[in-house]
């Protein structure tokens, strides 16, 4: 039991049990359009298919307190005109009983107060795009006669223009209430400069949308204009003045920072519960439709629909986690694979790096890499969306292989940084589709090359030192703007473009960075080496020859890319070893970095995993290399990115330098990379080494001291605070990171070792050699597969004894049946 809550004894839920939480803990709601970021005191704000342009409510940057606005409720005691909120914020009076409970995408938030309980539902419905608040209030003391408020703060489309133009920009924002709904709406007049100029025409140069806020009681008051809801500049929140009094003021308005707020009278008798439904939605701006649309909307939305549309959803939760479910000794292990990691991994898979309290929505889009490497995780839920997604990405990429390194999806435009991981990461989630579906057909979709004129900044794009594209640019236009090609065209193209960019020794060059976004400087002439995506490139060969040959294709490429693997490998055990590990990078004035010969930054992570990962490294070095790990790089919370933490800034390395020690990429706890580590080992056969790593850094064990960690205890941070640091241990950028998909990897296929070929799939346990055994149920291709694994022997990995439906079979893997059916596998260790 956690200071501050803990998982239900099914994992389902987290229990807040106390408001006070170091920071606001969040939980998402969301439907792939519509998105609510939900706090435990009912923080958080909402928005529709992308935060930067179409926000529907705001969060105050850099504001105290912190996770302000948000979804409100003020209760007023009509007799004694005391005032409160249900969720503690905003007004924060001591509530005699406190409990936020977040589910698989809803929050529930119940609490007590002078003889009323309350409880507030939030979600996002599977089929509808709108955010239910489902309130009951029940009274189990005398007759209560009650003002109820609810209360969001709107900001209509643009979210930048929001925060930087604010002033200006509020001239062109009006919000109304339309009795005949009856809902507020809200709008803005300018929120569309994004859009191409016919797309923009189309609205008259006005947000697209327009959101509502309406209720399933009668209502008595409104406020539209946050000024006159709160009465007075110097207050808040808190205690609006028009709360305080009893009234609204009916106020439209034309300019100004826009509310929605609702004021409803009602009576509670002793021992009844009254129950209705806050909805908030977009509707379409065009042709006028948003009044019919909101109407539609708020009349069909009734307590029993809200009661129907809950139901659905935690049904659609269970089917979503019935695609895998594991039962280990470790209880922690179990709670954490069969529902919070999937959690994180839906998030991250929707959102990408966009939207939480770390990534502010306004600037970054869909990262390539990120996004790469998100679908991995997915895949298994819903592989046509991770193939949309794969579709997606083969747009952002140019036809010498090079990509965008993040790209919006409105916008439909990119930025290009020039970073040399990014190319290959395709290759990889490719092949992790083709594993989870062999469905080969996506190598042979055709989509159309991105086009370097449309770049975010293509000028400086055209310009880059990056020769080859200056060529394509140059001397043959028609094939650099735009074109179609394969998805194995692509693979193919981003391979050859990594080798193509080498030093004379044969090393990958670093150019824009790497992986690791702060080594941002080392490679900017265009001739520091980068050691991880030489191994990821080793990576990347070995998944395409094993494509290639697997669909019998261009044998010539197979031998091409078999000849480059010798020679990277060569290259790289030559040049980048170190004596004990693997070095990180070189600058360009060719100084070796993340080397026993520096002073900071003497050993990095990333390299030592992918060397493994990749196959560069032999099993010697390979094991030497993930002892080292060990050996310099291990905290309490995991192995640290790089160590000792650099406190000199050098601008020929990269941001890692300036950031705090302890903090980011300079010696934090990178939980990302460690994923890394858990797979090298497995590879390994070190279990032990495996578990270890993946126990200590699953969530709740991170945060084993709730204050100390401070982030959600239910998911991964993207790192956790290193030992140079006085916040030693302290959660960073939670819920959007790439640690979610590769620790769901981590745990159902590199330690469970349930894992999709081509073909079947194999059972290749790596477990900690305590575990007497686990189970595993696994849907595949249509059919259920039943892994029963037994250790009676105590080993780490290696499997005796494969019976498939009573038949003993010979290796490990196990037919691809898609049958329908289920299918038991016994497996003895
Ligand atoms: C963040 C970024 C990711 C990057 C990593 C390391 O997680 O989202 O793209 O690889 O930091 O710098």
């Amino acid at each position: 039991m956690g200071k501050y809550g803990c998982f239900t004894e099914d994992g389902k839920e987290f229990v807040i049990t106390r408001p006070d939480t170091p920071q606001p803990w969040l939980n998402y709601s969301l439907n792939g359009r519509y998105h609510a970021l939900i706090s435990h005191t009912g923080g958080g704000y909402s928005y529709y298919v992308s935060p930067l342009n179409s926000r529907i409510t705001r969060r105050r940057y850099n504001s105290l307190p912190e996770d302000r606005p948000g979804r409100y409720l003020y209760i007023r005691d009509n007799d004694t005109g005391e005032y409160y909120s249900p969720t503690w914020q905003p007004t924060q009076t001591p509530l005699e009983a406190f409990e936020c409970r977040h589910g698989c995408g809803y929050t529930r938030i119940t609490t007590r107060y002078r003889g009323l309980t309350h409880s507030i539902l939030y979600f996002v419905p599977i089929d509808a795009d709108i955010e239910i608040w489902r309130i009951t209030i029940r009274n189990d003391g005398a007759e209560r006669r009650l003002s109820l408020f609810p209360y969001v703060e709107f900001v209509p489309g643009d979210a930048r223009d929001d925060l930087l133009e604010q002033p200006n920009s509020s001239h062109f924002k009006r919000a109304w209430f339309d009795s005949e709904v009856p809902a507020i709406f809200a709008e803005n007049r300018i929120g569309a400069s994004f859009l191409p100029e016919e797309e923009r025409a189309k609205d008259d140069g006005c947000w697209g949308k327009v959101a509502f806020f309406g209720s399933t009681l009668p209502i008595v008051g409104f406020d539209c204009d946050r000024n006159r809801f709160i009465g007075a500049w110097f207050r808040s929140e808190s205690n609006p003045l028009t709360v305080q009094c009893g009234r609204l003021t009916d106020a439209n308005c034309n300019s100004g920072h826009l509310c929605g707020a609702l004021q409803h009278e009602v009576r509670v008798a002793p021992g009844s519960s009254l129950e209705f439904c806050v909805v908030i939605g977009v509707a379409d701006r065009r042709e006028g439709r948003y009044k019919i649309q909101a109407m539609e909307v708020i009349r069909a939305w009734s307590v029993e629909r809200a009661d129907r549309a809950f139901e659905e959803l935690s049904a659609w939760h269970e089917r979503f986690c019935d695609t895998v479910r594991v039962a280990t000794p470790d209880e922690s292990v179990n709670r954490h694979v069969n529902i919070w990691n999937k959690m994180q991994v839906k998030a991250t898979f929707a959102i990408s790096r966009d939207a939480s309290r770390f990534h502010l929505g306004l600037t970054y889009g869909m990262g390539f890499r990120d996004t790469s490497q998100d679908l991995l995780g997915y895949i298994m839920f819903d592989a046509p969306a991770a193939r949309a997604v794969i579709r997606e990405l083969a747009r952002q990429m140019f036809p010498n292989g090079y990509t965008y390194h993040n790209y919006f999806r409105v916008q439909n435009s990119g930025i290009f940084t020039n970073h040399s991981d990014d190319p290959l990461w395709f290759p990889l989630a490719v092949s992790y589709y083709l594993r989870e579906t062999a469905d080969f057909a996506l190598l042979d979709e055709v989509e159309p090359y991105a086009d370097p004129k449309t770049a975010s900044n293509a000028a400086s794009f055209v310009s880059s030192f990056s020769e080859s594209m200056q060529e394509l640019v140059t001397m043959n236009p028609g094939y650099a703007c735009g074109g179609p090609g394969t998805i194995l065209e692509r693979c193919c193209r981003a391979i050859e473009k990594v080798w193509r960019d080498r030093s004379a020794r044969g090393i990958p060059l670093m150019l824009g960075g790497d992986w690791n976004d702060d080594l941002n400087e080392c490679g900017k002439e265009g001739k520091g080496e980068s050691a991880m995506v030489a191994a990821q490139l080793g990576a990347a060969l070995l998944a395409m020859i094993e494509i290639l040959e697997f669909t019998r294709r261009d044998p010539r490429k197979v031998t091409e890319y078999r000849a480059i693997y010798a020679r990277l490998k060569e290259a790289f055990n030559r040049e980048c070893w170190d004596g004990e590990y693997y070095w990180r990078f070189t600058r360009d004035d060719g100084r070796v970095e993340g080397s026993c010969r520096n002073e900071q930054g003497k050993m990095y992570l990333e390299p030592q995993p992918w060397a493994v990962i990749g196959g560069l490294a032999d099993a010697e070095r390979g094991l030497q290399a993930m002892e080292s790990v060990e050996r310099y790089l291990e905290t309490d919370y995991g192995p640290m990115i790089c160590a000792p933490p650099y406190t000199a800034s050098d601008a020929t390395i990269g941001a890692a330098t300036r950031e705090a020690p302890g903090k980011k990429e300079n010696a934090s706890v990178f939980n990302h990379p460690v994923t890394w580590a858990i797979q090298a080992n497995t590879i390994l056969g070190r279990g032990d080494a495996a578990y270890r790593l993946y126990h200590a850094t699953l969530p709740e064990v991170l945060s084993r001291d709730q204050d100390r960690f401070a982030t959600e205890p239910y998911v991964y941070p993207e790192y956790t605070t290193g030992p140079a640091h006085p916040e030693y241990g302290k959660g960073g950028h939670s819920w959007l990171t790439g640690t979610a998909p590769w620790m769901l990897l981590c745990g159902v296929q590199f330690i469970l070792g349930v894992k999709p070929l081509f073909d079947g799939i194999s059972i290749e346990p790596c477990i900690p050699s305590g575990w007497d055994g686990y189970e595993v149920k696994r849907r595949f291709r249509g059919s259920i597969y039943r892994f029963i694994v037994r250790n009676p022997d105590h080993v780490q990995a290696r499997v005796s004894r494969v019976i498939v439906d009573g038949v003993k079979i010979r290796g490990t893997k196990v037919r691809d049946y898609r049958d329908g059916s289920e299918h038991t596998i016994e497996v003895t260790m």
